[in-house]
């Protein structure tokens, strides 16, 4: 699907923030539990080690840390919240973390729901939320990608352990009437090609009654064929993203910085190839947090804003891909707080 925004007003990505958990898991310390090594891990993929949320921390309190650092920065109270979504594929509460984190931050007037798109969930969201702001009907929104896929690795597998961890971002988006900070977007999935990556419902049937089934509720580990994964990532992410180039008429030179999901540093390195865009202007943490789903893109983007790299008008395209499998990729110029 794509649109090119038609209303007069625009969206301003006003404040960053994330937060981590306190565990810190290096790839010498997998090793003790598969058979697996650092240069391995580090070789195949960038990742040094990762962090993985413990019993004194939980998948909604590290989004409503995020989400309130970037509240702060947008110099903004918890009662100017109108909307609150959570990116997540794996929620505290099946029913939804997003009103969990309200409560948390007391955003009171805001309404709150969760989304669902794994790796591509973060910028489905904020694509999302931006329709909302671009009509008028709602003025200020935090959009959060938070994940604990750490719950749901099979961590005696060691093709897919080695690469998640936990963590959450977020960033402040407003109305605005002057200007307009998302240039542009693009959103795919293709359910077809679904089955390489997977957190399914286990398939426990149990009696209920007079020979009657249910299903009993949980789920089986993430299932991932890394390769299949891989090559999906490698061909789709640099085609959106040409494609949204075009459309917008912007030269990939013209790029201050290149966002994308932080899944192994060989897929972002062989997109910053087809575009000929340097590799200081690719931005990576994967070494230090692994691939966060939907929280690596406003991990990455806070940080960035945080050391100075990201500076107010900046351009930066961006791309998030995985399950579903879905992807997508938007172009948007950093703000900042005025
Ligand atoms: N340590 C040591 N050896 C390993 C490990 C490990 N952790 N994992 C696999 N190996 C072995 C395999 O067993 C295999 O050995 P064999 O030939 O004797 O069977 C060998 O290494 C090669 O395995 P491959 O799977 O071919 O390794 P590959 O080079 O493809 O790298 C990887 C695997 C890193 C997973 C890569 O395919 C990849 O990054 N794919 C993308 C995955 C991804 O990003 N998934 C997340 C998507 S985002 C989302 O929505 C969650």
């Amino acid at each position: 699907m794509t649109r090119t925004p038609t209303s007069h007003f625009g969206v301003l990505l006003v404040g960053s923030g994330s937060a981590t958990p306190s565990q810190v898991i290096s790839n010498d310390q997998l090793g003790k539990r598969v058979d697996t090594s650092d240069e391995w891990i580090k070789s195949r993929t960038g990742i040094a080690q990762r962090r993985v949320i413990s019993n004194h921390e939980t998948l909604h309190g590290l989004s409503a840390k995020a989400a309130q650092k970037a509240m702060s920065m947008a110099n903004w109270e918890p009662e100017d919240i109108d909307l609150l979504v959570l990116a997540t594929s794996t929620p505290d509460d099946l029913f939804g973390s997003a009103t969990q984190v309200q409560a948390e931050l007391g955003a009171k007037n805001a309404v709150a729901f969760d989304l669902t798109a794994a790796c591509s969930g973060f910028l489905f969201a904020m694509i999302t939320v931006s329709q909302f702001l671009r009509t008028g009907s709602m003025k200020r929104a935090l959009v959060i990608g938070a994940d604990q896929l750490s719950r749901w690795v099979d961590w005696d597998d060691r093709r897919s352990c080695v690469l998640f961890g936990d963590g959450a971002g977020a960033i402040a988006m407003e109305l605005s009437k002057e200007e307009d900070g998302l240039i542009g977007f693009k959103m795919r999935s293709d359910g077809a090609r679904g089955s390489c990556l997977n957190l399914n419902n286990n398939e426990d049937f149990e009696e209920l009654v007079d020979g009657t089934v249910f299903q009993k509720g949980g789920f089986s580990p993430i299932r991932m064929n890394g390769q299949e994964v891989y090559k999906f990532a490698v061909r789709e992410v640099p085609a959106i993203l040409e494609s949204l180039l075009n459309t917008n008429n912007v030269k990939p030179k013209e790029l201050d910085w290149l966002l994308l999901h932080q899944a192994n540093q060989r897929i972002l390195d062989a997109v910053a190839e087809r575009f000929s865009i340097p590799s200081e202007k690719v931005l990576s943490n994967l070494a230090r947090y692994g691939n966060t789903s939907a929280a690596t893109i406003p991990l990455m983007l806070d940080e960035g804003v945080k050391d100075g790299r990201i500076k107010p008008g900046d351009l930066i395209a961006s791309s998030g891909f995985g399950a579903g499998l879905s992807w997508g990729a938007a172009l948007f110029r950093w703000h900042g707080h005025n």
